[in-house]
């Protein structure tokens, strides 16, 4: 992976740029100190990325690793081991596995590289419509006014514009649906801290940022009209993969009487993991809790424990929000109805 030079620019929030024959890709973990773009040039270059985080984000991933497959179709490199090392990058969200199935289909039916770099490119163009209808629909369900709270980033630094439930804050915001953005810091990488605050604070969105530990507090005070989160994996069920914290604010949501929105593409939805049970669930090295910014906050040599996923049961969520509508309680049979459905004519 090559490093290219930082550069700062009133542009859109990009995490993905695809230049013709090399993927570069804004490199999160500097954010917001930093934007500086990284260059993949392989297949392996872009699983490495995935895995240390310079790009995250489960639409984000699943782009990237399409772009790792168009990388290695232009280098001739072997696919079945570059579709292995992509798909072995980061195990939760399945995106990743979704946007390699959808590159081999088109390997299997005979595609050339150009073809295959333009099933990428597909791929990346529709995500950011998908997020618009998302957001569209997400932003019809909020209250009207006040604020809402959410967790981790989901933004155009998580997908390829615009965003899942940033998107849907983006959407309300410039319906004028909206008044705030209650941001969780999302300990231990700080996703809320260093990547939502920074991409609303960009766009002019008024933002707080909060320790997780005051979300009861804020809940119980009234501060909060709605809780919007992304996914990385929804199961048949309808119970839910996210960001460590979320099942946590989903329970607290409930005790509150304040909707727990869910908002994800539909390729997020995978029918063929039966329940949350069944999802796996990404652990990260300890050295995440036990040290920020390089720092130790933590006696040396302390155990940590560090999934960075949780799953919060179907039975926790108000609502599900797709590019195809709205699903109020998820289970079974909307789960199935919705991945069965035709998407709308754009
Ligand atoms: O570990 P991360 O930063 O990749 O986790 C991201 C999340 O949990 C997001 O909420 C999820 O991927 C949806 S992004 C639109």
């Amino acid at each position: 992976m090559a490093e290219q030079a930082t550069a700062t620019t009133d542009a859109p929030v990009r995490a993905l740029a695809w230049t013709g024959d090399s993927l570069h890709l804004l490199d999160q973990r500097r954010l917001p100190a930093e934007e500086a773009w990284i260059r993949a040039d392989s297949a392996a270059e872009v699983a490495a990325a995935i895995r240390d985080m310079v790009v995250r984000g489960a639409p984000a991933i699943g782009i990237a690793a399409a772009y790792g497959i168009a990388l290695a179709a232009r280098r001739g490199d072997d696919l079945a081991a570059a579709t292995a090392a992509l798909a072995a990058a980061r195990p939760t969200a399945v995106n990743l596995a979704w946007a390699l199935a959808r590159l081999q289909r088109c390997v299997d039916a005979g595609a050339g590289p150009d073809a295959i770099v333009a099933e990428a490119q597909a791929i990346h163009a529709e995500d950011v419509d998908i997020n618009r209808r998302i957001g569209a629909a997400g932003a019809a369900l909020l209250p009207g006014a006040g604020a809402v709270m959410t967790h981790c980033n989901t933004g155009a630094l998580a997908t390829g514009g615009h965003g899942t439930a940033l998107g849907v804050v983006r959407s309300a915001w410039a319906a004028d649906r909206l008044d705030e953005v209650w941001a969780g810091e999302t300990r231990p990488w700080l996703q809320g801290a260093r990547l939502t605050a920074w991409e609303l604070q960009r766009e002019g969105i008024p933002v707080r940022l909060f320790v997780e530990g005051a979300a009861a507090w804020l809940m119980q005070r009234g501060s909060v009209q709605a809780v919007i989160v992304g996914a990385d994996r929804v199961a048949a069920n309808g119970d839910v993969a996210n960001k460590i914290g979320t099942c946590g604010l989903a329970m607290l949501a409930r005790e509150h009487g304040i909707p727990f929105i869910v908002a994800a593409p539909v390729s997020t939805v995978d029918v063929a993991t039966a329940d949350g049970a069944s999802i796996p669930v990404e652990q990260r090295p300890a050295d995440e809790v036990l040290a920020c910014a390089g720092q130790a906050i933590a006696p040396a040599g302390v155990a940590a424990w560090n999934p960075v996923f949780d799953i919060t049961p179907a039975r926790f969520v108000d609502a599900l929000v797709t590019e195809r509508g709205v699903i109020r309680d998820p289970g079974p049979d909307a789960i199935a109805g919705l991945v069965d459905t035709p998407a709308a004519a754009p």
